[in-house]
């Protein structure tokens, strides 16, 4: 792990309680000190919250070493996480020693959230090991991690990338080099409307983020939008988008590929497909899976107010 910062210590615990071997680096031995306080607070946070036994807590801290020498941080290493300062000229310098330092069948995958992975591999000779693993704060709690692949990415990389974060417990998902990848987009669509909202006056921000919590947070826990269009009707949202372009402007426009859908007749569970395809039994399962979590979320909700 290169980078002992907000998500490099914790990646290190999300590895080391898998089970795994980790050496932190970072630029110095102060900074090291600190990741590993953070290490340990973070730690006694999981077995306070019942996530995890002291006992795991003591081993998990216990496979974590620390260097400030790249060389020795990823001797042995198979797999070799940066999770540094989001400067691009410090990571290309941080991949041309990682190539150099690490044998070709080392996966070399960064952090970043805004950089181009195949920008950060032009720095590499061997471009085709480089990877994207993009982690949420906290990495040893958060399971999504996207998995970008650059240019020239090999299926073995990415193959190998993802069988390491299954490893793990994570739940990767794949996406191409692309800005906000998936999930930092999807977010700040929402996000940046929550502000409008605000902006315009039209409802306090406490019932904003109520609406969220209470709503469209809580069915995403189980029903994804996509899935959400398809059980509610594309011609249904395909309407309102429409009516919702109108009032409030282009940014509610159904894209063509929503327009093209409603055109086919693909309509989502009514006509057994939309965006997924459907047969009577996989419908009755999604509403069942979504109905026995909403009501194990809601009473644990309850029992908590
Ligand atoms: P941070 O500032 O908390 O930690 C960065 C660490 O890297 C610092 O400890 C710094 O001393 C160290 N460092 C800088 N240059 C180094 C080098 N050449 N060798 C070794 N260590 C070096 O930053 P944070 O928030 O942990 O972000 C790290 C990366 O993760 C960035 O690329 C960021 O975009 C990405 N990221 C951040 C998220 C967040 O919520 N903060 C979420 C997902 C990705």
């Amino acid at each position: 792990m290169i980078g002992s910062g907000l998500m490099g210590h914790g990646i290190s615990i999300a590895c080391a309680l898998a089970g795994y071997d980790v050496t932190m680096a970072d630029t110095a031995k102060e900074i090291l000190v600190r990741g590993l306080e953070r290490i340990s607070v973070d730690l006694m946070g999981l077995v306070k919250n019942e996530f995890v036994t002291e006992e795991v807590a003591k081993s998990t801290l216990a496979r974590i070493s620390t260097t400030t020498s790249i060389a020795e941080a990823v001797r042995g290493s198979k797999f070799v996480t940066e999770a540094i300062t989001e400067q691009i000229g410090s990571k290309k310098e941080l991949f041309k020693d990682l190539d150099r330092l690490c044998p070709e069948d080392v996966v070399l995958a960064s952090n970043t959230s805004t950089f181009k992975i195949t920008e950060i591999a032009s720095a590499v000779s061997k471009k085709s090991r480089v990877v994207g693993t993009h982690w949420w704060n906290p990495p040893y709690l958060m399971p999504l991690v996207e998995i970008t692949k650059g240019a020239e990415t090999s299926e073995t990389t990415a193959n190998k990338a993802k069988q390491f974060l299954l490893d793990l417990g994570k739940a990767p998902v794949v996406c191409k080099d692309h800005p906000g990848l998936i999930g930092v987009r999807l977010h700040a669509a929402l996000n940046t409307e929550a502000v409008r909202i605000l902006q315009e006056g039209l409802a306090s921000a406490e019932d904003i983020d109520t609406t969220v919590r209470m709503c469209l947070g809580l069915r995403w826990g189980i029903v994804g939008p996509l899935e959400t269009l398809d059980l509610g009707g594309l011609d249904v949202f395909n309407n309102a988008y429409d009516y919702l372009s109108q009032e409030l402007g282009e940014r509610f426009r159904p894209p063509t590929l929503f327009k093209e859908k409603v055109a086919k007749g693909e309509l989502g569970v009514k006509t057994r497909k939309g965006f997924y395809q459907y047969t009577p039994e996989s419908i009755e399962s999604l509403l069942k899976r979504r109905d026995e979590f909403l009501a194990k979320r809601v009473k644990e909700m309850q029992s908590q107010q």
